[in-house]
């Protein structure tokens, strides 16, 4: 079954969160709604809400992450689910246990969702394809193909400093090619309605079919900037490049780094996004990753209210109050 259909039940309500295509407007901005209710749960002195009180969260890692996976624990905390975290590169299916042997295990355990990254595309489907029945499944990453709550994230900060998405041009700089970001982030962008999706990157960086995913391609950046009211930069993926791809990161930056002298190209009340984590020096320069257009932390504690709303959906229930 393709993971579009997967994910959803039959009333249209999300079972699983695998992948951002194919899912209507309505439903994104139901995420990013309920996300918006989450929102005040950070400032209250008792930070937790009672939606997911008595279900277990298993965070299923194969691949390391600093910022995705604490910011689903401490959405799954929020909502009072109980967690457990598994570093699987460090665990059984290093000592030769099958992925699915793994899934069974922990199914044992009476868990209820599992958020999982993992380096091959199609992991988090292959997973929920087996899960039992009441089990869901959050994708954190899989290989290149998606990253759908990183993206809603962006999505949520966004419409919170730009709001409606018709009238926004957005570019989206560096390597695209080993990017799930950015293809999650193309495809939520034009599902909102977006009025204008750039990619500005090397050739040796885009996918060879990028056009079709809806996108205007730029090679360079100073042209592609212009008018560009968010300009989202990707870490230059080196850990997926078998060689070649890039002449070196000193001329990586030279032609690609986003430094305060070109973002003046974008308009003036633009605002810098990075998934994180950023290289500084490769593809954007530490004054403008630390200055006022930068929203980076930002999408940061976005991560929690947005994971939270994904979460509190999934398991039907609604908004924080
Ligand atoms: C991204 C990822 O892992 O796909 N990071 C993240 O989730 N915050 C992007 C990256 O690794 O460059």
């Amino acid at each position: 079954m393709s993971a579009v259909r997967l994910q959803l039940r039959e009333d249209g309500s999300l079972r699983h969160f695998l992948t951002i295509e194919g899912l209507d407007r309505a439903l994104l901005e139901r995420i990013l709604d309920t996300a918006e209710s989450f929102v005040s749960v950070h400032a209250q002195a008792v930070k937790k809400v009672p939606l997911l009180r008595g279900k277990t969260v298993v965070n299923l890692f194969f691949e390391p992450s600093t910022r995705t996976r604490t910011t689903f624990e401490l959405a799954a905390k929020r909502l009072s689910a109980d967690v457990l975290n598994l570093n699987i590169a460090q665990s059984a299916t290093t000592k030769g246990e099958s992925l699915l042997d793994t899934l069974r295990n922990i199914e044992a355990m009476f868990c209820d969702m599992f958020v999982v990254r993992h380096a091959d595309s199609g992991a988090a489907h292959f997973i929920a394809h087996h899960v039992a029945p009441h089990v869901s499944v959050l994708n954190a990453g899989d290989g290149r193909h998606a990253h759908p709550t990183q993206a809603m994230l962006d999505m949520f900060t966004i419409r919170r400093h730009k709001g409606d998405f018709n009238r926004l041009r957005v570019a989206i700089v560096g390597d695209i090619l080993h990017s799930r970001v950015a293809r999650s982030q193309i495809h939520a962008l034009n599902i909102l309605g977006t009025h204008e999706v750039r990619v500005i990157a090397p050739k040796t960086l885009l996918p060879a079919d990028v056009e079709q995913l809806g996108v205007h391609v730029f090679h360079d950046l100073e042209q592609g900037l212009e008018e560009v009211d968010v300009i989202i930069m990707l870490r230059l993926q080196k850990e997926r490049m078998q060689g070649g791809l890039i002449p070196s990161e000193h001329e990586f930056f030279q032609l690609y780094g986003l430094t305060p002298e070109r973002l003046r190209r974008a308009r003036p009340d633009a605002i810098v996004m990075h998934p994180g984590p950023a290289n500084r020096g490769v593809e954007i320069d530490s004054r403008v990753a630390d200055g006022p257009q930068s929203v980076i932390l930002e999408q940061v504690s976005n991560g929690i209210a947005v994971r939270m709303a994904v979460m509190s959906l999934i398991m039907g229930g609604g908004e924080a109050a």
